[in-house]
C-alpha cells in the first residue's frame, strides 16, 4: 500500500510517499530561518509558509516516489498549531478526493512513536520517549496503535528547555542544535545542575534545570570554554534525567525495545547515553535516523498505514473503525 503522507504541524512542511513500511521520498522544506528572528515559531508566519511551500513539497514527492497509484492521504491531525493544521487536513483531504481514496488523520506523537519501525523491526511492547519542542512523553506501545502515556513533563517540554537555555546563553533558534555542537567541546561535569526525579511518577520537570542556569548565570553572556561546560553539564543533566527514568520505564512494564523519538531524539548525548544504558539493561535501543526525529511526514505516512492495516479498519470508512485516530488523539493529548 502506498501512502501519501503530509506534515504540517508546527515549522516544517513535509510531504513523502511510503510504502509498506519503505519510505519511497521524503521532502522537508524548513521554515527555522523564518521563525530564527522571533527565537520561536509565530504561528500566522508558519501557516502563510505552510500555504506557499505545500503543494511543491508534495509535487516534488510524488516525483520522487516514481510512477505508482497512491492508496490513501495521510495528514497531522494534531496536536500542533491550528492554522499549519487546517492547512494540512484541507489539502490532504482535497488531494484524497480527487484520487478517490482515503484521507486519514494521524496522531503527531504516534508517528514520532513509530519512526523508528521505518528502519528497525520493532517487538512489542515498547517503550517510547517522544521529546520535542512541545512534548516529553513516556509511552508504553503494547503494539501499533495500542499506547499509554505513562508519563509526561509537567512544565517545559525538554526541547522547549534546550531552546530557553539557548536564550539564555545567547545562542541562536532553534536551541537544540546549538547546544548539541557546543557541548561535544565541553566537559559535561563542569556544573553538577540537578537531576529532577519527580519520585513516585513517571513524569518529568525541566523548569528547576532552567531556573538553575538561569541563577548560574545571572544575566551573564558566557563565552568560549565556560560557555562549551554549560551546554555540556546542561545536555548531561536532560540526558541523563530521560535515559534513568526510561530505562527504568522500560524494566518495570515488561518492554522488549526502547524506542525514541522527536527532535530532542536528534540529540548527541541522549542518542549515546540511551544506547549504552539501555542495551546494558538488556534492551534493544532503536534510535530513527536523525532526519526520522524531526518533523516529516514518512512517519505520518507509516503511521496511517499501520492504522489502514490494523483490525477492524476499513480503508475506505476508517473513521468509523476501531481504531480511529481521532480516538487515539483524544486520548493522548
Ligand atoms: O519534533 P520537533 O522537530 O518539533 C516539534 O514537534 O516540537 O522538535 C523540535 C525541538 C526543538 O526544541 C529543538 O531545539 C529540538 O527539537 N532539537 C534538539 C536537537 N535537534 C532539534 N534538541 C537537542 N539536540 C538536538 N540535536
Ligand atoms: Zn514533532
Amino acid at each position: 500500500m502506498r501512502i501519501l503522507g503530509l506534515e504540517t504541524s508546527c515549522d516544517d512542511t513535509s510531504a513523502a510517499v511510503v510504502e509498506d513500511g519503505r519510505v519511497r521520498s521524503s521532502i522537508v522544506s524548513s521554515q527555522t530561518a523564518l521563525h530564527a528572528p522571533y527565537r520561536g515559531v509565530v504561528p500566522e508566519l508558519a501557516a502563510r509558509a505552510h500555504l506557499d511551500d505545500l503543494m511543491p513539497a508534495v509535487a516534488r514527492a510524488l516525483k520522487d516516489a516514481g510512477p505508482g497509484r497512491i492508496d490513501a492521504v495521510a495528514y497531522t491531525l494534531g496536536p500542533g498549531l491550528m492554522g499549519p493544521l487546517l492547512i494540512g487536513k484541507v489539502a490532504a483531504q482535497t488531494l484524497a478526493r480527487l484520487r478517490g481514496v482515503p484521507a486519514v488523520g494521524v496522531n503527531h506523537l504516534e508517528g514520532h512513536v513509530l519512526a523508528a519501525e521505518l528502519e528497525h523491526a520493532l517487538r512489542w511492547p515498547a517503550m517510547a520517549l517522544v521529546v520535542s519542542g512541545g512534548h516529553t512523553d513516556l509511552v508504553l506501545a503494547k503494539a501499533p496503535g495500542r499506547y499509554r502515556v505513562l508519563g509526561r513533563t509537567r512544565d517545559d517540554a525538554a526541547g522547549e528547555a534546550y531552546d530557553k537555555v539557548a536564550r539564555m546563553l545567547g545562542l541562536g533558534y532553534p536551541g537544540g542544535p546549538e547546544i548539541d555542537k557546543r557541548a561535544a567541546r565541553g566537559d559535561p561535569g563542569a556544573v553538577a545542575f540537578p537531576r529532577p526525579t519527580m519520585p513516585g511518577t513517571w513524569d518529568f520537570s525541566f523548569s528547576g534545570l532552567k531556573t538553575a542556569v538561569f541563577y548560574l548565570l545571572k544575566g551573564r553572556k558566557p563565552a568560549g570554554r565556560e560557555l562549551n561546560d554549560l551546554c555540556a553539564s546542561f545536555q548531561e543533566a536532560v540526558a541523563e534525567t530521560l535515559v534513568d527514568k526510561t530505562v527504568a520505564a522500560a524494566r518495570g512494564h515488561g518492554a522488549r525495545d526502547i524506542v525514541l523519538g522527536g527532535g530532542v531524539a536528534a540529540n548527541s548525548r541522549l542518542r549515546a547515553l540511551m544506547a549504552e544504558r539501555g542495551s546494558r539493561a538488556g534492551f534493544a535501543v532503536r534510535l530513527p535516523a536523525r532526519a526520522l526525529c524531526t518533523d516529516n511526514a514518512a512517519m505520518i505516512a507509516h503511521a496511517a498505514w499501520r492504522r489502514l492495516r490494523c483490525p477492524g479498519a476499513r480503508a475506505r470508512r476508517w473513521e468509523r473503525a476501531s481504531c480511529d485516530p481521532a480516538l487515539s488523539l483524544r486520548s493522548w493529548i
